[in-house]
């Protein structure tokens, strides 16, 4: 197992300012709770909360995440960006993007996203993303980005229903974390200045979603359809054609392939 340490990370990191101030917990109840507490004590944009092991991990909807100690990524930055809040999902976008890209870079293995921010490998789940964001009126003043993601975890670690992957299982051996995650926390922050820079990567995001052109079953507060996913729109909603023609427009749900029982997680 290798060991995640500021040094080490540090040691390598070609950022300028994500996760040039670290920091570490063995264990910790969730890296987006205490994120967020360091951001609301002002903490520095780039910020970065990791631990090896989360007894409170929090997934989207109220869920947990699941994570064996050591065995994970598990890590939270802290935004401050000049975005309106409606725009706040642009920072998932860029992350599920940069963790593909780095997914990508160092393993080789075809990493897709599932909307709205799931890491996906080989039609399995890797990876969840968790936005949380503070704001006062329309704009945003602070988000934490928090990535979960499997990478030398043993599939058998987690309940069957999970349907999970990891990194290592899907490569037969495991992978460097520290330098996972200096690669992810590099296109990180080039997607984040070209965000700064006013470039929206909803078209980026929209063409590594394995999602689109899927039938699909959406499942949402308000109820369950089920059609094609036809597109996203820019502020990240997915559209989706019901059998009986008409175009829903979904912000909030997750998606289950046809014919297969929910993922939980
Ligand atoms: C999901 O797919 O539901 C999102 C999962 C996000 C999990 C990560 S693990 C690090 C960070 N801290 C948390 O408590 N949650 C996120």
């Amino acid at each position: 197992m290798d060991i995640l340490a500021p040094t080490t990370i540090l040691d390598g990191l070609r950022t300028r300012l994500l996760g040039q101030h670290i920091v570490l917990y063995e264990t910790i109840g969730s890296t987006n709770a205490v994120a967020k507490t360091l951001a609301q004590q002002g903490a520095a944009e780039g910020t970065m909360v990791i631990a090896e092991g989360q007894t409170a991990g929090r997934g989207r909807l109220g869920r947990s995440w699941l994570a064996p100690r050591g065995t994970s990524l598990l890590f939270s930055l802290i935004f401050r960006p000049d975005l309106p809040i409606r725009r706040a999902q642009g920072l998932t976008m860029i992350c599920g993007l940069a963790i593909r890209e780095a997914i990508r870079e160092v393993t080789g293995l075809p990493a897709q996203l599932k909307w709205p921010n799931d890491v996906m490998l080989r039609g399995r789940k890797a990876g969840g993303i968790l936005t949380e964001v503070s704001s006062h009126g329309e704009d945003l003043d602070y988000a934490v980005v928090g990535i979960g993601l499997n990478v030398n975890l043993p599939v058998n670690a987690l309940p069957a229903e999970f349907r999970a992957t990891s990194i290592s299982h899907e490569l037969g051996h495991a992978v460097s974390r520290v330098g996972l995650l200096q690669v992810a926390l590099r296109h990180v922050e080039q997607r984040y200045s070209a965000l700064q820079d006013g470039k929206w990567p909803v078209k980026d995001w929209a063409a590594a979603l394995q999602t689109l052109g899927q039938r699909v079953e959406l499942h949402t507060e308000q109820g369950i359809w089920q059609g094609l996913a036809t597109a996203v729109d820019a502020e990240g909603a997915l559209l989706l054609r019901l059998d009986s023609g008409q175009l829903k427009r979904v912000l909030v749900g997750d998606i289950v392939p046809q014919g297969e029982a929910k993922q939980h997680r």
